[in-house]
């Protein structure tokens, strides 16, 4: 999975908040629940202890001490409500204090005094060791000539255990929630994502080659048709200034091709004229070399502009790549032997592809061109064809001095001449390995230009074999 991908990112950041969102609501809701809680108790708590001092007390001195308890106990039960009362009165002197209650929650006795008599009511927490905290409303009041301090408490631990099950479920809930939020959040930025993965896809398959080609668009409406739709509109107009520029080249070597043959057959004429004088003849045979060197150029770049315009495969033919290699070397056997170069032609078997038949000839001869030419006299150069995982391998290797090591990555760029000094005198526009790479790639093919040990250039062509 792609960390930095915007799926992830979003997911991550999306979780991390809901992570957060959740952590912040639990405790708020933990808090107020504790705070309520409270509050009830103490409100049910401050009611007993008024009730005591303005319903039992006053009768204290008709009924005497005993039916304290037995109107506490008759109309509270504060052992089977989980209560603690305790009345003191006097000075600190024990009225009432109630029994244990039947939830065993606390030992009435163990419940420390107050220290000093309130003036007013008020309610507080008392820890007990090994237990839960009690909860006490006091309430101080004078009754028919008596002091009295009317305690009524409650063991928290009743709503501890709540808070405690919403803590419990609030944790186990977290990670449930979180994960099926992270799928949620998944699928949905998959299924938004999904354009632009198509988008991606599409735009990588776009070279100069099919520039006529666009970009799925959704019918979404949203920013990613939006991009889409302008995307295509760059690309429309690439293809436009690319077109453009293709037909610039297209027609100016074009028409430079006419006066340039033109001269070159004049010179031609001129040239052959007996009576010329030396030094006239010397300045047009060198102007001859120029224009020569000019029609070649010209020419290299009228190909390059018609394989621009996706010319590089005008036809489909299913022909014998061996054979064809075959009489190609054959016809440049001549211009070899002038070097007296060995060069031999290795075919063992048909190689059928299919594709453009002229052009694919003039892969062989530019290679071979290149070969002848850069390989010293009385080198060898050596032409094979086969098959090879279903698809068919043209190689061309030389005896030469082969190619810098930095000069390797730009031989297919257009005019590129490695190494100047020993190309200076060998004649070439830089223009030839541009022409067989547009060939190649236009039938779905590859070229590479490696060195070879100990010395020499090897040229591999590979083109899928005809289905
Ligand atoms: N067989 C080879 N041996 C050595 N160098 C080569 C060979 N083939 C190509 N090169 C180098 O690659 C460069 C580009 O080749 P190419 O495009 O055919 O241009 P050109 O042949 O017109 O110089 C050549 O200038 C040359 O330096
Ligand atoms: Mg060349």
């Amino acid at each position: 999975m792609n960390t930095r991908s915007i799926r992830f990112r979003l997911i991550g950041l999306y979780a991390g908040l809901l992570v957060l969102v959740m952590l912040l609501f639990g405790g708020y809701m933990h808090m107020q629940l504790d705070h309520f809680l409270r509050l009830l108790l103490q409100a049910k708590l401050e009611l007993r202890t008024q009730q005591i001092v303005h319903d039992i007390l006053p009768e204290v001195p008709k009924r005497g001490e005993a039916f304290v308890g037995e109107e506490i106990e008759k109309r509270f039960a504060p052992e089977i409500s989980d209560r603690l009362v305790r009345i003191t009165w006097d000075g600190g002197k024990m009225l009432y204090l109630s029994g244990a209650p039947n939830e065993r929650s606390f030992v009435p006795e163990e419940v420390p005094p107050l220290g000093a008599s309130p003036v007013q009511a008020f309610t507080r927490e008392q820890a007990l060791p090994g237990r839960s905290a009690i909860l006490i409303s006091t309430l101080p009041a004078s009754v028919a000539g008596h002091d009295y301090v009317v305690e009524v408490g409650t063991s928290l631990a009743a709503s501890n255990n709540v808070l405690r099950g919403l803590l419990l479920s609030l944790t186990a809930g977290l990670p449930v929630l979180t994960g099926l939020a992270i799928f949620g959040g998944y699928v949905l930025m998959k299924r938004a994502m999904k354009p632009v993965q198509d988008i991606i896809v599409s735009a990588q398959d776009i070279t100069l080659h099919n520039l006529s080609r666009r970009l799925p668009v959704t019918d979404t409406g949203d920013e990613i048709a939006e991009m889409s739709k302008v995307l295509n509109q760059m690309i429309a107009r690439l293809d436009e200034s690319f077109q453009h520029v293709t037909r610039f080249t297209a027609d100016a070597s074009h028409e430079l091709r006419t006066p340039l043959t033109v001269i070159h057959c004049e010179l031609e004429a001129i040239l052959r004229n007996p009576k010329l004088d030396v030094d006239l003849r010397e300045a047009l045979g060198s102007l001859l070399d120029e224009v020569v060197r000019l029609v070649r150029i010209v020419e290299g770049l009228f190909a390059l502009s018609k394989l621009d315009a996706g010319q590089a495969r005008s036809e489909r033919v299913r022909f014998d790549l061996a054979k064809l290699a075959e009489t190609t070397a054959e016809q440049m056997c001549l211009l070899a032997e002038v070097k007296h170069i060995a060069l031999t032609c290795e075919t063992h078997e048909p190689v059928e592809v299919e594709g453009d038949h002229s052009r694919l000839k003039q892969v062989i001869v530019n290679l071979l061109d290149n070969a002848i030419k850069y390989t010293p006299e009385r080198g060898k150069i050596s032409l094979t064809v086969r098959s090879e995982n279903g698809s068919a391998l043209l190689e061309i290797a030389d005896s030469g001095p082969g190619v810098s090591e930095s000069a390797l990555p730009h031989l297919f760029k257009r005019f590129y001449r490695a190494d100047e000094a020993h190309s200076r005198d060998v004649e070439g526009a830089g223009l030839g390995l541009s022409i067989v790479e547009s060939i190649c790639t236009a039938h779905g093919g590859t070229i590479a230009i490696s060195n070879r040990i100990p010395t020499g250039c090897l040229a591999a062509v590979q083109l899928p074999r005809a289905k």
